[in-house]
């Protein structure tokens, strides 16, 4: 059984803390577009900067990292979200990047032929479509994903573009520009996070299947002979990076493709899922697709749209025996100056979700225990323990009361904390009330000026989690705050 009961309260903390709203609300929504509000976008940003700063930046180049074949380097891109549509003809998106979908012409409900089975018919949602009597539907028919729009003042075929269906392409097409102007060697990565479109047919589970998303990928190019390595390296680090933000480990898996299951690229892929509290019990969702691209990419990109043949791929050809969708033409191998070699570098592609990491922590975060209200007594409470690394709010200061001189203390400690983190200050509504909505946002302390700070410069700093708390000389709340926030 899916837990609906917790998704629908998880949902409701969301819209009422300020994490997510659906997008243009005040006119009825549009589905699959979601927008994140004051929490939600520094939840999001917190898991983006974390991802770029413990795969890219904070990566050492010199050192030779726990299963790591090798040392290796790491560089970062920001590409356009409209390219060159042949881009999208040579990776194989505007041919194979499709779903199958069913439409139904009584309702005009339209549905993707492979969720039939677990889809709910409109007008009568104890049925499957195509269970009631009233259901007609239509053969199976492709429909592509990509979003299609204009470029310039024509709408023509000439002008056709796409919104991109994945960051990674920018990447491939920028492959020969980062190799000249970083002067990177093999093996490195190059970083992109941006945002993807998919018009998907069934948007659904909340932020997980949207329409408008982003994505966080890596491209690791590495040496053909090295690459069985690099992709057990890289599918174990990208595990191991949720559970150390948090997420359960018995919640997540790594689950290994199936020779039918790998796209048209890839020749070995594993995924790491998440126990959604959306799905039925023992299913999961995907988070991250970690793929072995091999040299299929910058292949195409060379040589033209490639297509399986025997063992390996061939450049598609049309009637007259020419490239159906002509590649570049550019020379995209490497050159090894040790070995004198010339050869197009294998790939190894972790593919994460930034919207559906969030939702992830967001779910695993959800909790709901006791805790002492004013005169001691258990209150039930709703808490989102994030780690203190993706926490929206790091701390909320308050004057016990709005006199005595506490409110100017507790400006004076919020403006110099927040010289450093996202904090914020709250002074309305009995302490109480302000412990509930910083545990609702997942602010992991909260520091009360009080009656105390008058006489000795001391604070109390209440733990969200264990509830415990402690006195603090003001002096020290920023060395004390960032050993708590900071240490890994
Ligand atoms: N470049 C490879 C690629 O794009 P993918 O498995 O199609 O692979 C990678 O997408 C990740 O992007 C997924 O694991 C998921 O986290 C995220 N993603 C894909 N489609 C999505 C959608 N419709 N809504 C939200 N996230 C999506």
């Amino acid at each position: 059984m899916a837990d609906n009961d917790l998704m629908s309260k998880l949902m409701s903390l969301c819209k009422r803390r300020g994490f997510i709203f659906q997008s243009s609300e005040i006119y009825g929504g549009i589905g699959g577009f979601w927008d994140y509000g004051p929490l939600g976008v520094e939840l999001k940003r917190n898991l983006k900067d974390a991802w770029w700063r413990d795969m890219v930046s904070g990566h050492d180049d010199t050192t030779t990292p726990q299963g790591a074949p090798s040392t290796y380097e790491m560089v970062g891109l920001d590409c356009s979200i409209i390219m060159h549509p042949q881009v999208w003809k040579v990776s194989g998106h505007y041919d194979l990047f499709h779903d199958m979908l069913v439409d139904c012409r009584t309702c005009k409900a339209r549905f993707r032929a492979d969720h039939l089975k677990s889809g709910e018919c409109p007008k009568k949602p104890s049925k499957r479509p195509g269970e009631h009597t009233e259901c007609d539907l239509t053969d199976p028919r492709e429909f592509n994903l990509m979003f299609k729009t204009h470029v310039g003042a024509l709408f023509d075929l000439a002008s056709e573009a796409f919104l991109r269906p994945e960051t990674a392409q920018g990447i491939f097409v920028n492959f020969k520009n980062v190799l000249d102007t970083s002067r990177v060697k093999l093996p490195f990565g190059i970083a992109q996070i941006g945002k993807s479109f998919r018009n998907e047919i069934t948007p659904r589970y909340y932020t997980f299947r949207s329409r408008e998303f982003e994505q966080m990928e890596i491209e690791f190019f590495c040496r053909p002979d090295e690459s069985r390595h690099w992709y057990t390296y890289w599918r174990d680090r990208r595990f191991a990076w949720y559970t150390s933000l948090g997420l359960k480990s018995e919640k997540l898996r790594l689950r290994d493709h199936d020779a039918a299951e790998l796209s048209h690229y890839s020749c070995g892929t594993a995924d790491v899922e998440y126990a959604f509290p959306f799905l039925q019990e023992g299913d999961f969702g995907e988070l991250e697709g970690v793929a072995h691209r091999g040299d299929f990419d910058l292949r195409s990109h060379m040589e033209g749209k490639l297509v399986r043949s025997g063992d390996g791929f061939a450049v598609e050809l049309d009637a007259e025996g020419k490239p159906r969708h002509p590649g570049s033409g550019k020379d995209l191998r490497y050159f090894d100056d040790q070995t004198r070699e010339r050869f197009v570098p294998h790939v190894i592609e972790p593919s994460a979700g930034a919207d559906r990491g969030t939702l992830a922590f967001l779910c695993e975060a959800y909790t709901e225990d006791q805790a002492p209200d004013e005169k001691g007594q258990p209150q039930e409470r709703v808490v989102m323990k994030f780690h203190p690394r993706l926490a929206p709010i790091k701390a909320a200061v308050f004057p016990l009361v709005k006199r005595d001189g506490m409110p100017d203390i507790g400006q004076d400690i919020y403006r110099e904390l927040k010289r450093r983190w996202n904090v914020a200050y709250d002074e309305g509504g009995s302490i109480g009330r302000r412990y509930r909505r910083q545990d609702e946002s997942g602010t992991p302390f909260c520091i009360t000026v009080d009656s105390q700070t008058l006489a000795d410069q001391t604070v109390t700093v209440r733990d969200r989690d264990t509830l415990e708390q402690v006195r603090v000389a003001m002096k020290e709340l920023s060395s004390f705050l960032s050993e708590k926030l900071e240490t890994p």
